[in-house]
């Protein structure tokens, strides 16, 4: 196994890469904020599994935060982080510095942004931060120029908006999805689980519980998906969730379902004490 190498300007990223590109390796990318647990692992053997360079960034991106959000104190534990990557047999690990990345300040970068869908759910709660993820994920793959990269499916507007982008600037690269790895009671794993306090943490798998059980509705056949979503929202908030959305949507593009619609994702987003958890199932066809 190589060793784990650290770079952390962007001439030093470009030359671990490029040199591996002419050697005729196959390079994925994982894009990370850090805190790195068994979710951000599973994405990394998943882009293992995808190219023999496997290449890692942990980059706090101030550009996705919003004003009074929790840019300041998100967890930063890059010494244990690294010592995972290595054990998973990570090849490349970059951690740039802000400066770096955006060498104007954020207010005057170059912005990537995707309308409409980048506009709804989390980009209606969080103004601005789609185009904080997808400038910074574009900075990425131009700084690495990965053939592959891969993402959660935790996210999944996330991946849908990322997805747009690469297909509306055909950036050579494909995208690959990995399902949300979650604790045994059921709760998707999170860097932000740490900011739940243990009465919270203990009601927390009710978001999780909720859509599965709003799910099976689906599937036995209910077709007021309206009244679900009420029914839902109304649990979530009984329990002591401030709910942001819940929403029963098309799978590919997160419009409006109609009836012959089999492709659908059921989103979520709630508050719990100082913690904003989401998460989302999907519901394929043959329902
Ligand atoms: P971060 O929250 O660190 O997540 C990095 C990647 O890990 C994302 O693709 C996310 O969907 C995935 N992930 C997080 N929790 C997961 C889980 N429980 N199971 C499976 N995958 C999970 O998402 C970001 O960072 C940033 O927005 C980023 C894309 C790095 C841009 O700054």
């Amino acid at each position: 196994m190589t060793e784990l190498v650290t770079v952390n300007t962007v001439a030093d990223a470009r030359a671990a890469v490029t040199e591996r590109q002419r050697a005729g390796d196959r390079v994925a990318l994982v894009p990370t904020m850090g805190n790195l647990h068994e979710g951000h692992l599973t994405l990394v053997r998943q882009a293992r599994q995808a190219a023999n360079f496997v290449a890692v960034s942990i980059f706090v991106n101030p550009m996705q935060f919003g004003p009074g959000e929790d840019y300041r104190r998100y967890p930063r534990t890059l010494d244990e982080d690294r010592e995972r990557l290595a054990r998973d047999g990570v090849d490349l690990l970059f951690v740039p510095e802000t400066k770096d990345v955006y060498p104007r300040s954020t207010d005057e970068t170059t912005q990537v942004t995707v309308p409409g869908l980048g506009d709804i759910f989390c980009g209606a709660s969080r103004p601005g931060h789609f185009a904080g993820v997808t400038t910074v994920v574009s900075i990425l793959f131009n700084i690495l120029q990965p053939q592959v990269a891969v993402f959660g499916q935790k996210d999944y507007q996330q991946f849908l908006i990322i997805r747009r982008m690469v297909q509306d600037l055909h950036l050579p690269v494909q995208l690959l999805i990995v399902a949300t790895e979650r604790e045994p009671d059921g709760l998707a794993m999170s860097s932000r689980n740490a900011y739940l306090v243990p009465k919270d943490r203990e009601r927390a798998p009710l978001l999780y519980q909720t859509l599965c059980h709003t799910r099976d509705r689906v599937l036995a056949g209910e077709r007021n998906l309206d009244l679900l979503v009420a029914v839902a929202t109304r649990r979530l908030a009984g329990a002591g969730f401030r709910p942001d959305y819940f929403a029963i949507r098309r799978a590919e593009d997160l419009g409006e379902p109609t009836e012959e619609h089999q492709d659908l994702v059921l989103l979520a987003a709630a508050w719990l004490g100082r913690a904003r958890l989401i998460d989302n199932v999907l519901i394929s066809p043959g329902r």
